[in-house]
């Protein structure tokens, strides 16, 4: 790789993309791990409110401003019965869970979860069980959640303490289906009837609700992108969005592959959108299919020592599963995955960090102590901050390198965001490079516009990782950059995640 290379970028007003869903930015809670029970809810703890929510969780998922959560699972919800979750705590059962093989207390279930997602200011995207149940279990949590009716399960939710109707508008119809570790996978076939049928019967329970469609669970799953076209074959005009799930690791230690991985990515948004728009032109379709990305994050750290532990020591109440505790080149990834969600905000228009507490988690929890921040915390914050608004087309040219499995990665990988209410642009760029590389944004087009605030992170060890007791990751403000009529240039350092913001 070789010094001096230089990228430039082009933000023009006028080159619109689209509006940035405010869903682009959601996250994702699983009955898993530590994420519900020392998580978001651990009665006792000195942080816990009088229903036994953690406020130090609370306040961090407020300052991420997460819009929606999506709950129950997951691999967890395909063997879930909500019932089980409501009505007094004392009479609730305790079940196996197959997904984590965990013992589940159902001490919390949907009625803790929707009052919590009132706490932490966000809606709720609920999954339904397609994997054990079917339509009328669907129809059955449906009303109970949505419908003000005199009948059994809207009066239940009532009984139960719950006057107001939920009102949730997104559901998705089961998880990961085309996984053979799903309790009660399916066949594309299959799944394609199931939730055409199911999706329909929702609807005419409640017009307004918005479903998701289970998509393939990665782009390297055999059936893919078959499994697309198959079941929206049959679900295309019944639903309004299919699901998309990524994970990266790095386990072969090679940082400049892993950080071009997000190239994948864009392949799999592309082959998704392709998919779905054949099939709009076979059915002669008005309806654009959008996408739900659904969950996405890092995994890998955990992976062997889950395994083992699951093995071992199974059914035992909010294990230490998933925990992977990020380091700084997570972060830089977890970034550029951002930007390339951005840079598809036409069509990807729900998207869940996944997931939010203490499971492969921006957010970790000290069962005897405080909540955390992980270095992944930060670009996630930042572009929910700083990315709602009009994402613009990016025109970028600059420097590209090979990596062992990926030709032409552009060194920095960018996106802006235009919030015309606030009268601001950002631009997010990530450095993904061993060397420093000299960025210049044009933003002539936004006349009399001065460098707001420069947030960077860089310079970190690339397996430098947070703490409950240090923060060795966390953003620092630069002020090394030159602004002239409208002209924008700095040296990015290598491997940094930079974040300008320029306003009136
Ligand atoms: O997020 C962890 C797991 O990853 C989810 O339960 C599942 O849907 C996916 O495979």
């Amino acid at each position: 790789m070789s010094d001096n290379q230089k990228t430039k970028m082009i933000v023009d007003k006028d080159l619109t993309l689209a509006q940035v869903s405010d869903d682009l930015y959601g996250s994702f809670i699983e009955h898993l791990g530590r994420a519900v029970y020392g998580g978001i809810y651990q009665p006792g703890h000195p942080a816990a409110d009088k229903d036994g929510y953690r406020t130090d969780v609370l306040n961090l998922v407020r300052e991420l401003k997460v819009p929606i959560v999506r709950y129950p699972g997951g691999n967890f919800v395909s063997g879930y019965q909500w019932e089980d979750g409501i009505g007094p705590k004392e009479k609730r059962k305790a079940r196996l869970d197959l997904a984590w093989r965990t013992l589940e207390t159902n001490q919390f279930g949907l009625d803790e979860f929707a009052a919590w997602a009132q706490k932490a200011d966000t809606d709720v995207l609920m999954a339904i069980n397609l994997g054990t149940r079917g339509i009328q279990d669907a129809l059955n949590i449906l009303e109970y959640c949505n419908l003000d009716t005199n009948t059994y399960w809207a009066g239940l939710r009532r009984k139960n303490g719950h006057e107001k109707p939920y009102g949730i508008k997104h559901w998705c119809l089961g998880n990961e289906m085309d996984g053979p570790w799903q309790t009660g996978h399916k066949t594309a076939q299959e799944y394609g009837r199931l939730a055409a049928e199911t999706a329909k019967a929702m609807k005419t329970l409640d017009p307004s609700v918005k479903l998701v469609s289970c998509g393939s669970s990665s782009v390297d799953m055999p059936t893919f992108p078959d499994w697309e076209a198959i079941t929206l074959g049959e679900d295309y005009d019944y639903v309004d969005y299919i699901s998309l799930h990524t994970y990266y690791g790095n386990n072969e230690n090679d940082t400049d592959d892993f950080l071009a991985k997000t190239q994948d990515m864009d392949r799999f948004i592309h082959t998704v959108i392709s998919v779905c728009d054949y099939i709009k032109a076979q059915k002669r379709s008005r309806k654009t299919m959008m996408l739900s990305f659904d969950e996405w994050n890092v995994w890998f750290h955990s992976n062997q020592s889950d395994n083992k532990y699951m093995e071992e020591h199974p059914w035992t109440v909010a294990p230490h599963l998933l925990e992977d505790h990020y380091t700084y080149e997570d972060a830089i990834l977890v970034g550029l995955m951002l930007i390339t969600l951005i840079k598809h905000a036409d069509r990807v228009k729900i998207a869940c960090l996944a997931q939010l507490v203490n499971v492969i988690a921006p957010i970790m929890t000290e069962e005897n102590g405080p909540a955390w921040r992980q270095t992944i915390f930060y670009p996630f914050l930042h572009a929910s901050l700083y990315g709602r608004g009009t994402a613009l087309q990016p025109v970028v040219s600059g420097g590209k390198h090979d990596t062992k499995n990926h030709e032409d990665v552009t060194d920095i990988d960018s996106v802006a965001v235009y919030n015309e209410e606030r009268n601001e642009v950002t631009v997010f760029a990530v450095n993904r490079t061993d060397y420093a590389v000299d960025f210049e944004a044009d933003v002539r087009s936004f006349e009399g516009y001065k460098v707001r605030e420069y947030l960077a992170l860089e310079g970190c060890d690339l397996k430098a990782v947070n703490s409950a007791e240090s923060e060795a990751v966390a953003p620092v403000t630069r002020t090394d950059y030159q602004m002239d009529k409208g002209i924008f240039q700095t040296q990015t350092k290598p491997y940094s995640w930079n974040v300008i913001r320029f306003g009136l």
